[in-house]
């Protein structure tokens, strides 16, 4: 029997199972938004979305690098933490597990808060929406989050309430391999765990990342498929934190997490 609980969905990732992304068990989008999902602000999520998360997560500041940003996630203490998997009616719960990559990302956006002050952010894969919000509480002008998961869109709105961060847009396309806005930042938490997923990231990232003016962060704990890919020979390390040892424990063991500056 397979289960929620994030050692599952780490296991699931290393063999693969999600390569093609996330699959919508219920795509419908009426039950997250009354209207568009674009700009998504607390008013435009559905009643019965906002209950569903608020009955199946668990409000979290501890555990983690960013004590300071509360968070709606799945734990231990929740329901469908225990349940089969194929009991959970969305797709695949990323968006419920805060991850080391984006841990790291965060961390380093509190701690150095003239990297995003005033600047455009992207938050690409932005899951729970922590860097995102960490961007916005360092004083960045325009924030957008990307998730192709509009339950992850739904989870960073709740979020923001809980930060008393402004709702900033969450995008649920795919925009990867799609031209981009100009942004001064574009940051990945935990992006790079399939081989698919990093191919595609590579090539396309790297058109930012060359663009004047355009800073491409990426955090990651040293995935496989991070650590094997031909990106790390264009990447500076920025900073490395050591995982408080909740974060270690649930992701089967990983000790640290860096911050690189893809830089091609
Ligand atoms: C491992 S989680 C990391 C989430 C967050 N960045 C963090 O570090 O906590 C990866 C996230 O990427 C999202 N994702 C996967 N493929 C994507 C794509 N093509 N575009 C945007 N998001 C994607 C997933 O839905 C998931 O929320």
């Amino acid at each position: 029997m397979i289960l929620i609980g994030r050692r599952n969905l780490l296991q699931l990732c290393g063999r693969n199972i999600f390569r093609k992304g996330i699959k919508q068990k219920n795509p419908s989008r009426g039950l997250l938004w009354r209207c568009c999902h674009h700009g998504a602000s607390s008013q435009l999520l559905h009643p019965e979305m906002r209950a569903f998360l608020e009955d199946n997560t668990e409000v979290i500041n501890r555990g983690n690098l960013t004590p300071e940003i509360s968070l709606r996630l799945m734990t231990s203490r929740c329901h469908f933490w225990h349940e089969k998997a194929a009991l959970w009616p969305y797709g695949e719960p990323y968006w419920a597990f805060y991850w080391p990559g984006g841990q790291g990302l965060a961390r380093y956006l509190l701690d150095n808060p003239k990297v995003v002050r005033r600047k455009k952010v992207l938050d690409l894969g932005s899951g729970c929406g922590a860097t995102a919000i960490a961007a916005m509480m360092s004083g960045a002008s325009q924030v957008v989050a990307n998730d192709i998961d509009p339950v992850a869109a739904a989870a960073t709105v709740l979020n923001c309430e809980l930060n008393n961060v402004n709702p900033f847009p969450v995008l649920t396309e795919n925009l990867i391999g799609t031209e981009l806005d100009s942004w001064d930042i574009i940051v990945l938490g935990d992006m790079f765990y399939s081989e698919e997923l990093a191919d595609s990231l590579h090539p396309w990232l790297k058109k930012y990342a060359q663009a004047p003016g355009t800073q491409v962060l990426i955090g990651d704990p040293g995935r496989p498929y991070f650590v094997s890919h031909r990106i790390q020979k264009e990447l500076h390390r920025i900073s490395e934190y050591v995982l408080p040892e909740a974060t270690a424990q649930e992701n089967n063991g990983s000790t640290s997490t860096v911050v690189w500056h893809y830089q091609p």
